[in-house]
């Protein structure tokens, strides 16, 4: 009998590494041996909520309808076998139901033999600048002219996505600089966030600026947004222009220099995911003011972002007591954003947009000379979600073809 593999409970594909050789089981654990010799085992309850079976899956959505407490009984085992095609079917009681798990799936699936089964698909690696360093630099002239969702976007876009997953920062070069192209070329991505410096902002000096930004003053080592709840999780700029004297990029990974914090200054490092500084732009129509610290922690003790932007904290309202430490901490960190070798510098040359991680990144640029040139970026935010569901699909076409 030559039976089909059954249906997964999402839209990927799952090739099959290993095939499934024998199963054991009890009441309540599945326990599968793999024709490499890996042992896997899944709970009777894990299995039940991931069937992809019409009863658990609404098959138009692949979104779960099964609510786990609605059953007669905890998931109970009562067979488990390895089918003609090669899947595991399972017979749960007191439901009486049978029901089969791809062996693809399952494989990648496999929490009990993970390392790190949220391990993100490419590694965040905390850089270092330093003179002759810069960002990963792609070519990415033909992007606009390529199919939406076509092998040849994701032969420019993959690699760029895996920069910016990882360092949280890639340089594409040779896109159009014809202005409001950006929005077309962020959409190959995802969704732009709209602030309110618009869809795209530009960034020029202009008279009565309502940011620094919008001057030719330099502007220290930053994050854009900090005065918000959620600050952009990407920003992009794009060059339209640059034939100004000065106003070098500089960029710096902020994890970089908070590991480095936490290794030099444990008590200045320990203070700043504690005290809740002030963030704020006050401009003329607008007042964005939120609480919040400098550095932020996962679960885990992993630096999940930065928040720093000295032009745009307001007063602290802390403790009392953490005052003092509060900013013997801050200025510690703001020493250290000096150091040379954290930084990279380049100039932007028409055509190039960098993307870059606005909770981990800072950027920064020096003081330029006005009346020599024209300069004129043009920006955007994103959140970091895009790049992930971005990156998510095309490793996902990848395994498909
Ligand atoms: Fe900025």
């Amino acid at each position: 009998m030559n039976v089909d593999l059954p249906l997964t409970p999402d839209y990927d594909a799952w090739p099959i590494e290993a095939d499934l050789e024998t199963v054991s089981f009890t009441p309540r654990l599945v326990t599968v041996r793999w024709s490499d010799g890996r042992e896997s085992r899944y709970h009777g309850i894990w299995l039940r909520e991931n069937a992809a079976d019409a009863t658990t899956v609404n098959p138009a959505t692949r979104e779960r309808i099964l609510d786990l407490s609605t059953l007669p009984g905890w998931p109970e085992i009562g067979d488990a076998e390895i089918d003609d095609s090669g899947a595991l079917c399972v017979d749960f009681v007191p439901e009486d139901r049978r029901l089969r798990f791809h062996p693809g799936w399952l494989r990648a699936h496999d929490y009990d033999n993970a390392e790190d089964p949220e391990a993100p698909p490419v590694p965040v690696a905390a850089w270092q600048g330093g003179s002759g360093q810069g960002p990963d630099s792609l070519d990415a002239s033909g992007l606009l002219d390529t199919e939406p969702a076509s092998e040849a976007e994701e032969a420019i876009l993959a690699p760029a996505l895996e920069s910016v997953l990882g360092k949280g920062l890639v340089r594409l070069r040779g896109l159009p600089t014809e202005p409001d192209s950006l929005e077309a070329i962020a959409r190959r991505i995802g969704p732009v966030r709209p602030t309110n410096f618009g869809q795209l902002f530009d960034v020029k000096a202009k008279p009565d600026p309502d940011s620094n930004a919008y001057t030719s003053i330099a502007l220290p080592p930053h994050v854009d947004l900090p005065t918000r709840e959620y600050q952009p999780g990407l920003q992009m700029l794009h060059c339209l222009e640059n034939s100004v004297e000065g106003g070098e990029a500089v960029m710096l990974d902020g994890f970089a220099v908070a590991e480095a914090l936490r290794t030099r200054n444990p008590e200045a490092f320990a203070t700043l995911p504690r005290v809740r500084w002030c963030y704020a732009n006050t401009a003329k129509a607008t007042d964005y003011v939120w609480y919040a610290p400098m550095i932020r922690l996962d679960e885990r003790g992993e630096l999940l972002e930065v928040r720093i932007a000295d032009f745009l904290r307001g007063p602290l309202q802390a403790d009392f007591e953490e005052v003092e430490p509060a900013f013997d901490a801050l200025m510690t960190l703001q020493r250290m954003l000096r150091e040379p070798e954290f930084a990279i510098r380049f100039t932007y040359r028409p055509g190039d947009l960098v993307i870059f991680d606005n909770r981990r990144l800072l950027h920064a640029r020096d003081a330029f000379e006005g009346s020599s040139g024209h300069r004129w970026l043009q920006g955007c935010y994103m959140e970091r979600d895009e790049i992930r569901s971005r990156y998510r699909m095309v490793q996902r076409a990848r395994r498909q073809r």
